[in-house]
């Protein structure tokens, strides 16, 4: 069964670009609703943790320093078979090949500085949903 929730992060490129406002009104506006939502600034520590399935990837460096680089947004989202409507509505990692109308076509300006993270599956949905927001019982 596919689950309701995802885990998006709005990524330091967009919230230096003044594009939170933005991308929350286009995920609202595709229906997901918002369970959790904050304003966080990571540390090495943090970042390298989260992104700790990618350690032995060469841009791993580079993604830690870029996560660390200014304030994030994590929020928890919720909608039907979110994880996979979700990735639809972000479009693809890099955004040359996003599709028009999708969050990183319109914000994204690299691989890296892609605006926004969304989880990939149901289980990391419930992974990354505790890691920011470790009160929620059902992540
Ligand atoms: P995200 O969806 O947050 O998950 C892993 C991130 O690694 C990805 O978005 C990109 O920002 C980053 N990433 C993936 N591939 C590359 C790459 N080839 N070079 C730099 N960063 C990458």
């Amino acid at each position: 069964m596919k689950g309701n929730r995802t885990l998006t992060i709005i990524k330091p490129d967009a919230v230096q670009n003044g594009n939170t406002g933005n991308i929350i009104q286009k995920i609202t506006d595709a229906g997901f609703k918002i369970i959790a939502m904050k304003y966080s600034h990571l540390s090495t520590s943090q970042a390298g943790k989260f992104y700790a399935v990618h350690s032995e990837r060469p841009f791993y460096q580079e993604l830690v320093h870029f996560m660390t680089s200014g304030p994030v947004v994590p929020m928890i989202l919720e909608k039907e078979n979110a994880v996979e409507s979700f990735r639809n509505l972000i479009g693809a990692t890099n955004p040359a090949n996003a599709a028009e109308g999708t969050i990183r076509k319109a914000y994204a300006t690299s691989v890296e500085r892609n605006a926004v993270h969304g989880s990939d599956s149901d289980e990391n949905a419930a992974i990354e949903g505790s890691f920011f927001f470790s009160t929620l019982e059902q992540f």
